[in-house]
């Protein structure tokens, strides 16, 4: 199926997930399991704005990955830092990329923000292949985290280490 196509039914059914919804680990979880398993990629997964200028391991699905990562720092802390979705065709030519994985070889992050329009946390995806994403994923991950904004952060936002 083609990638756009894939794309609007998995915004219907996280649309669908989402609603009525209260408990944020449940329904980060199911997202990152229907992205994963639908979409073929490595490694797909939520870090979450704590409280101390860290990002924390959320749901995800795919192999072990580091439990957080400094504001700033690596692909997550860059895009939540600059407030903007980053696409990394290659990992290995992204200054200060983080290897959870030896095997991740692209990536993209998108922010996740909530009704505040405050970013509570980032969607990562690793791929095991060079140039997974373009500017359509892009768009359409951004839609689909925008489903994402009226559930509750306020948990994560305690976080500290
Ligand atoms: N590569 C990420 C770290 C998280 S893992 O990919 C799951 C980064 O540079 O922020």
């Amino acid at each position: 199926m083609e990638k756009t196509k894939k794309y609007e039914e998995l915004a219907s059914q996280i649309g669908g997930l989402v609603e009525g919804e209260n408990n944020t680990v449940g329904v980060l979880a199911n997202v990152s399991s229907i992205l994963h398993y639908t979409m073929g990629w490595w490694w797909t997964g939520f870090y979450l704005v704590g409280s101390d200028g860290w990002l924390y391991l959320g749901p995800f699905q795919g192999p072990l990955a580091c439990s957080r990562i400094a504001h700033g720092r690596g692909v997550c802390g860059t895009s939540w830092a600059e407030g903007r979705t980053v696409v990394v065709p290659d990992v290995e030519q992204f200054p200060g990329h983080i290897a959870c994985s030896c095997l991740s070889r692209s990536e993209i992050v998108v922010p996740v923000r909530d009704t505040d329009n405050e970013i509570v946390g980032v969607l990562d995806i690793d791929s095991r292949e060079l140039n997974t994403f373009d500017a359509t994923d892009a768009t359409h991950l951004e839609r689909i985290v925008a489903l994402l904004k009226n559930l509750d952060y306020s948990h994560f936002k305690t976080l500290k280490h």
